[in-house]
C-alpha cells in the first residue's frame, strides 16, 4: 500500500490478466491501492471510463462488486476478454457500453467507491466519431463535458465515500495547460471535497525522440507526472 502523496511504480504490474496493451491504460497498482484503502469486501466499485478493464480485474481479485462503463464498444470487448478468468467466490463485474455523462441506470447513493481515468481531453483520441467520446473534445469543451460526468458521479456515490480521478496536464504553444487543476475544480464545483492530491510519477517519459528534441530546442521540461485526486462526498 502506498503511504505518501507521491506514487511511483517502476514495473507497471502484470499479474492476473493485466497486460498494458490498451493505449493510455493505467497501472493496476493505482486501482488496487484505491480499492484496498477506500473500500471493503463486497462493496460496489464503479469505473466510469473502463478502457481495457484494469479496475474490474482488481475488483474481481479483491472481492468487490465491480461496475464498468465505456462509451466505446472496442474497449468493452477487450475488458470482457481480460476478465475471462476464474476465482473462487468472486463477483462477476457488470459492464455497460454507455456514456458516463448520464448514469440514469444507476440509483442515487448506490456506489461505495469510484475509480475514474478519463481521456485527457483530446491528447489521445479513443475513437473517430463516437458521439459523446470525451477524447474528441478540446480543452474548454472537455471541461464542460467532464462537469456533467462529475455531477453524475456525485449523485451515484454514497455519502462520505470516495471518488478518485487520474488526470494529466498538457503543453500548448510552449506553455503548460494545467488540465489536472481545471478538472479538479470541476469536481469541487459539483460538491466534492478534496481528500488527497497525489503525484503519480510517469516512467514511460522518453528522454529521446520527438519531444526530447523539442524540449531542448524550446527549453521546456518533459512532463513526467500526473495527478490522482481523491475526493470525498460530504
Ligand atoms: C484513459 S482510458 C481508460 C483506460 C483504463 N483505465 C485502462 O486501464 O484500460 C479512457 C476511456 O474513456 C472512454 N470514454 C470516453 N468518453 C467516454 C464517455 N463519455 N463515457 C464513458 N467512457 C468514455 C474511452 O473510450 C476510453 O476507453
Amino acid at each position: 500500500m502506498e503511504a505518501t502523496t507521491v506514487w511511483s511504480f517502476k514495473d507497471r504490474g502484470n499479474w492476473a490478466t493485466h497486460n498494458g496493451k490498451y493505449r493510455g491504460n493505467w497501472s493496476p497498482y493505482i486501482p488496487r491501492n484505491l480499492i484496498l484503502r477506500y473500500s471493503m469486501e463486497n462493496d460496489v466499485v464503479l469505473d466510469p471510463f473502463l478502457g481495457s478493464g484494469t479496475t474490474l480485474i482488481e475488483t474481481k481479485l479483491l472481492k468487490r462488486k465491480g461496475i464498468g462503463i465505456d462509451i466505446n464498444p472496442e474497449p468493452i470487448a477487450i475488458s470482457k476478454e481480460n476478465l475471462r478468468f476464474n476465482r473462487n467466490n468472486e463477483y462477476e463485474p457488470l459492464i455497460y457500453n454507455h456514456d458516463s455523462r448520464n448514469l440514469d441506470f444507476l440509483e442515487d447513493k448506490s456506489i461505495d467507491l469510484i475509480c475514474a481515468h478519463p481521456p485527457y481531453a483530446n491528447i489521445i483520441k479513443y475513437s473517430e466519431n463516437i458521439e459523446g467520446d470525451l477524447s474528441l473534445y478540446d480543452i474548454d469543451d472537455f471541461l464542460i463535458e467532464i462537469h456533467k460526468v462529475a455531477k453524475e458521479l456525485f449523485r451515484v456515490l454514497k455519502n462520505n465515500k470516495y471518488c478518485a480521478i487520474l488526470i494529466g496536464d498538457t503543453r500548448r504553444n510552449k506553455h503548460m495547460i494545467p488540465l489536472g487543476f481545471y478538472v479538479m475544480q470541476e469536481f469541487l464545483n459539483v460538491g466534492f471535497v478534496l481528500k488527497e492530491s497525489i503525484i503519480k510519477e510517469q516512467h514511460n517519459c522518453q528522454a529521446t525522440g520527438f519531444w526530447y528534441k523539442k524540449s531542448i530546442d524550446h527549453n521546456f521540461l518533459l512532463i513526467a507526472h500526473e495527478y490522482l485526486f481523491v475526493f470525498r462526498k460530504p
